[in-house]
């Protein structure tokens, strides 16, 4: 890819963000459709003031991460129903000045689910109930799933559940429910502290779904665990592809190489 002066701009708006596989993963889908733009990290101090950089100085769309999902909200001209919901923006489309938020990990989360199985009629955990948890348990429910939510702070889990309308459990309390798929939310095993599950082993049941939404590293300890007791695995990289792809879609109008980005970030995370 020629950088010139046609170059288009997109990015990843963060703090920290240095550690983000936003740029291997778009950088790629633009180079293998042939699209004459780059996808850059940018570690962001002031909000306000970065917004406002971002509309003089013409950037097509970015990515919003931590700690700015919500925050960036009431700075935007307009945001999808998702969003309003779930109340965090992970998408920003910038239509000629008018900046429209979107929230692709709902749709990254069910199509992660959906490649590997048929989720109809099925009885969900969800542990956490952070902003990722957010997102899938709104998702799923849309799809007319029985969601629990199993959380550490019962304040949080609980305010959760009442917004979007299904129950919650403490998280020691998981051992005594049936559930078809576990989804881990938490970043519990995740680098450096790959040792560590959730979850107890025996919440994990033959012929349960098990999927944890960590990515690096690509098999938690939940997952090896998972795979030993009979379980079918789906890992963090899968969401984080979709959710990807999705946002290439709003901004390019044009399907995303799910398998080149897939295989460009695979390379990023050795
Ligand atoms: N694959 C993807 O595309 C994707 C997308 C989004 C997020 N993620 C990953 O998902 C993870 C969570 O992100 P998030 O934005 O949802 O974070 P968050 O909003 O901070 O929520 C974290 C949740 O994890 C729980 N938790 C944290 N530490 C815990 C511990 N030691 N034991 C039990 N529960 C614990 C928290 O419980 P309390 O309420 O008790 O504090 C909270 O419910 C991160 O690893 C992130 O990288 C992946």
């Amino acid at each position: 890819m020629k950088i010139n002066q046609y170059t288009e701009l997109y990015g990843v708006i963060g703090n920290p963000v240095r550690h983000s596989m936003s740029p291997a993963m778009h950088n790629a889908a633009f180079a293998d459709r042939g699209i004459n733009a780059v996808y850059l990290a940018f570690e962001v101090e002031g909000l306000k003031d970065c917004i406002n950089g971002m509309r003089s100085i013409g950037i097509k769309g970015f990515s919003v991460t931590l700690p700015f999902k919500t925050e960036v909200i009431p700075l935007l001209d307009e945001v999808d129903d998702v969003t309003l919901k779930i109340g965090a923006v992970n998408t920003v489309v910038n239509d000629d000045d008018h900046l429209e938020g979107y929230n692709t990990d709902a749709l990254g989360a069910l199509r992660a689910l959906e490649e590997k199985t048929d989720i109809s009629g099925k009885k969900v955990v969800i542990i956490g109930a952070g902003g990722g948890a957010r997102s899938i348990v709104y998702i799923l429910k849309k799809k007319g799933l029985e969601v629990i939510i199993a959380n550490r702070s019962p304040v949080r889990g609980s305010d959760l559940g009442k917004l979007l309308d299904c129950p919650f459990i403490p998280l020691d309390e998981l051992v005594d429910v049936q559930a078809d798929i576990l989804i881990n939310t938490t970043p519990v095993g995740m680098s450096p502290d790959v040792d560590k599950s959730p979850v107890p082993e025996k919440v994990l049941k033959k012929g349960m779904v098990v999927m944890d939404i960590i990515y690096n590293p690509l098999k938690t300890r939940l997952l090896s665990v998972a795979e030993e007791r009979g379980c079918l695995t789906i890992n963090g990289l899968s969401m984080f592809i979709h959710q990807g792809a999705e946002q290439f879609r709003l901004w390019t109008g044009i399907e995303a190489p799910v398998g080149v980005m897939t295989r460009a970030v695979e390379k990023a995370l050795g």
